[in-house]
């Protein structure tokens, strides 16, 4: 697919990047510079082409993945609107405040994922995931050892993104309707507590009993 990774310079972005150019699906990165943009994607092995403002990308893509931090989700979304209409959002923001980010603090419309879909209107199709990796491990060359939580109001739409999540070397799990995307963004915090507190790097979640 022709996916457009919104803020996909980040190290969320750079991680997914690298494991879905492995699956062979086309990756745009998007920027709000384009230099910037262009740079990245060349670093990830793409054709400078590949790199373009968040606008553009947006545009040109079949589905669009969104990671970019919590306080710049809904800037980032008014500004591209109207180019994701019909189509997939991925939203991985989870919601954190720093410096508070070992705990949960989730935004008044309910979660992060909920306040995207609340900004984009009902004709994107607003499917949350990924709040649970380490972009870290991502970026890496290492199995990743955490299954992903994937939310969202439409059976298609999720089934097309835990393909995706398939596609990137994880397990991904139909785990109900968006506002379950409360579930997972408010976990990440708990994560980063028990890796903090248990000295671990990158502690993540596994569905047990299958
Ligand atoms: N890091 C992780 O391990 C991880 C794991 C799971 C989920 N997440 C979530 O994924 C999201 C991205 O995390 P990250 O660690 O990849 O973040 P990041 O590296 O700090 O930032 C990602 C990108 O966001 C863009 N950005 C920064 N300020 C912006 C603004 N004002 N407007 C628009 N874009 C802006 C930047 O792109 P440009 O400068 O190129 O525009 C930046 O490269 C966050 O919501 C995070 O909570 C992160």
């Amino acid at each position: 697919m022709k996916i457009a990774i919104l803020g996909g310079t980040g190290a969320l972005g750079k991680g997914l990047a690298t494991r879905w150019i492995k699956s062979n699906h086309e990756i745009i990165i998007g920027s709000r510079k384009f230099d910037k943009a262009q740079h990245i994607a060349q670093s990830l092995g793409l054709d400078k082409s590949s790199g373009m403002l968040n606008i553009d990308a947006a545009k040109k893509c079949e589905i669009a993945c969104l990671t970019v931090p919590y306080t710049h989700q809904e800037d980032i979304l008014r500004s591209i609107e109207d180019s994701l209409k019909k189509k997939i959002l991925i939203d991985a923001t989870v919601p954190l405040i720093p410096p508070k980010i070992m705990r949960v603090q989730l935004p008044q419309e309910g979660s992060a994922a909920l306040k995207a879909q609340l900004i984009l209107g009902e004709s994107t199709k607003v499917i949350s995931a990924f709040q649970n990796i380490s972009a870290e491990l991502l970026q890496s060359t290492q199995e990743v050892d955490c299954d992903v939580l994937v939310t969202g109001n439409n059976f298609e739409a999720r089934s097309t993104v835990i393909s995706l999540v398939n596609d990137a070397g994880l397990k991904g799990w139909h785990a109900g309707p968006l506002c379950n995307s409360v579930a997972a963004e408010a976990l990440t915090s708990v994560l980063i507590s028990i890796n903090k507190n248990h000295s671990i790097d990158h502690s993540g979640i596994k569905i047990t009993g299958i």
